[in-house]
């Protein structure tokens, strides 16, 4: 069975990014993109509608990373790293499977400049290499070709598509699931 640490909280860093871990100051900046229409689009949860309930996330992502469940990075610029723009995460960690689901979003006003594109192999690098994962899935709305294609960049391959099976807003929609092995 994998096992997982993670303390010292694992920063990383790219040429334009600081990836650190969500805390309490970043509860209005975490409000601003889980409200945000465009950006929680194709995430199919509900819009956050006040900041008790951010405050609430924030809590359990922490005690959730202290317990080495999940790990979730604020991603920051890093001229600015006190002001979360984003936020990655490895979510659903299989321990038994040495598989973890991959996950992430952006405040609009930075899409379309690399920036994800610059996170993700730091991250995937963590999850294989550190964390040895076997596998790391994606698993995104059908509809959502921007992540899609995305992830195709880094080698994700389409390996599942589950029909009508997750039920969001009164009506059932299709799930994708990608995947990336080790090897
Ligand atoms: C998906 C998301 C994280 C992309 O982040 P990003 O930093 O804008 O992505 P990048 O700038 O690294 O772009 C990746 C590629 O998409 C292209 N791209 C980015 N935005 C685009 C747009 N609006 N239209 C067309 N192409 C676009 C880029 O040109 C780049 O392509 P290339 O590698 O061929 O040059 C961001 O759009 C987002 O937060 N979306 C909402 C949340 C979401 O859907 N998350 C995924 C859930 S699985």
């Amino acid at each position: 069975m994998l096992k997982l640490n993670f303390k010292p909280f694992p920063i990383l860093e790219t040429n334009r990014l600081l990836l650190r871990e969500v805390n309490k100051k970043d509860m209005n900046a975490l409000f601003l993109l889980r409200s945000n229409k465009q950006a929680m689009k194709f995430i199919d949860r509900p819009l956050a509608t006040n900041t008790d309930e951010i405050k609430a996330f924030i809590k359990l992502i922490n005690k959730k990373t202290k317990d080495n469940e999940t790990i979730c990075w604020a991603i920051t610029l890093k001229d600015k790293p006190e002001e979360l723009i984003g936020t990655i995460s490895f979510h659903r960690i299989e321990l038994q499977n040495h598989r973890a689901e991959l996950g992430y979003m952006l405040m609009p006003e930075y899409w379309n400049k690399g920036l994800i594109t610059e996170a993700i192999p730091k991250v995937i690098d963590l999850g294989f290499n550190k964390m040895k994962l076997h596998s790391i899935e994606a698993n995104i709305n059908p509809n959502n070709e921007l992540s899609r294609k995305i992830l195709e960049k880094f080698g994700f391959k389409k390996e599942a598509y589950f029909k009508e099976n997750y039920f969001f807003n009164g009506k059932f929609l299709d799930t994708e699931i990608l995947s990336l092995l080790k090897s």
